[in-house]
């Protein structure tokens, strides 16, 4: 009996993997601490190292500046230690910035600082009703916009998102508070229209929202929980080449098996304040 490897011959049966140039925003952690816990990742009583978080990010930008990216970076803010997650700044897609409204007292100036940003930076502002956390929690990926609820982006603000873009928004319920952000579930591999293709987290979802990702999503990824226990599933993707947390091991042989490829940054520091690679990294679509 002959045993077949289904990857060993290079398949045909899937879209080409195309790079897209990306422009992303960044935050440099020149003031990054734990010293209060809004998610289960941090704990004040352990101690953070702010040049060693500051070396490792650099590395995340270095890999994009590398990669062609535009990487614009706004200045950090002392007092603000979880500005450097990015991500949370805002969602830009056409130009039009949706400002953050932080679900935490802690955060919640950062809201107003990133739509200067995106004002002084010639994005148009629509400043939110209701309470959400941007990209964290929202994901273009073909014409649709998924849209995580549970822990922080109200339902509220999916209904504002459908308004403000006119795109359909799928809501996703999450359940498992190591995972509260949509981006440390749920990872947009491509977002071509035509060829969406992601890899997620099933576990992370309510049964609900689960059968909404299978039936959209037959071909995603499903990681295994100890990569998404690293923070694996919040990555970012050019189409081509996925950043991902080096210690995702799985994870990358699973890309590299899709057509990927995986470049591994080891961001064990930022971990400490429960995000990773794609927290660090605003996607600006003019
Ligand atoms: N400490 C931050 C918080 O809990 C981490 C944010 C991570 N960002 C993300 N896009 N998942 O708000």
């Amino acid at each position: 009996m002959s045993i077949t490897h289904e990857d060993a011959e290079p398949r045909t049966d899937r879209p080409a993997r195309i790079p897209t140039r990306r422009s992303v925003l960044m935050c440099r952690p020149e003031h990054f601490v734990v010293v209060y816990r809004i998610n289960p990742w941090m704990d004040p009583a352990l101690p953070t190292d702010t040049s060693l978080a500051v070396q490792q990010w650099d590395v995340l930008y270095r890999t994009y500046v590398d990669l062609g990216y535009d990487v614009q970076l706004i200045e950090p803010i002392e007092g603000l230690p979880d500005m450097v997650y990015a991500a949370n700044g805002g969602f830009v897609v056409d130009n039009v910035a949706y400002g953050a409204s932080f679900t935490y007292p802690e955060r919640q100036p950062e809201g107003p600082a990133y739509m200067d940003w995106f004002r002084s930076h010639g994005f148009e502002v629509a400043e939110p009703r209701s309470v959400n956390e941007g990209e964290g929690d929202f994901l273009l990926v073909g014409d649709t916009i998924l849209a995580g609820t549970g822990f922080r982006s109200t339902d509220a603000s999916h209904g504002e998102l459908a308004e403000l873009y006119g795109r359909e928004v799928v809501s996703l319920r999450l359940i498992d508070p190591n995972f509260y952000h949509l981006d440390t579930a749920l990872s947009v591999l491509d977002g071509t229209p035509g060829q969406e293709h992601i890899a997620y987290l099933p576990s992370a979802f309510d049964d609900a929202s689960r059968a909404v990702i299978a039936e959209r999503f037959p071909d995603a990824i499903v990681v295994n929980d100890e990569d998404a226990a690293v923070l694996g599933l919040n990555s970012f993707s050019d189409g081509y080449n996925v950043v991902i947390a080096s210690s995702a091991v799985d994870f990358e042989r699973q890309l590299r098996e899709h057509g990927y490829n995986p470049i591994g940054v080891d961001l064990s520091e930022l971990l400490l304040g429960g995000g990773g690679v794609k927290c660090c990294t605003l996607e600006l679509r003019r």
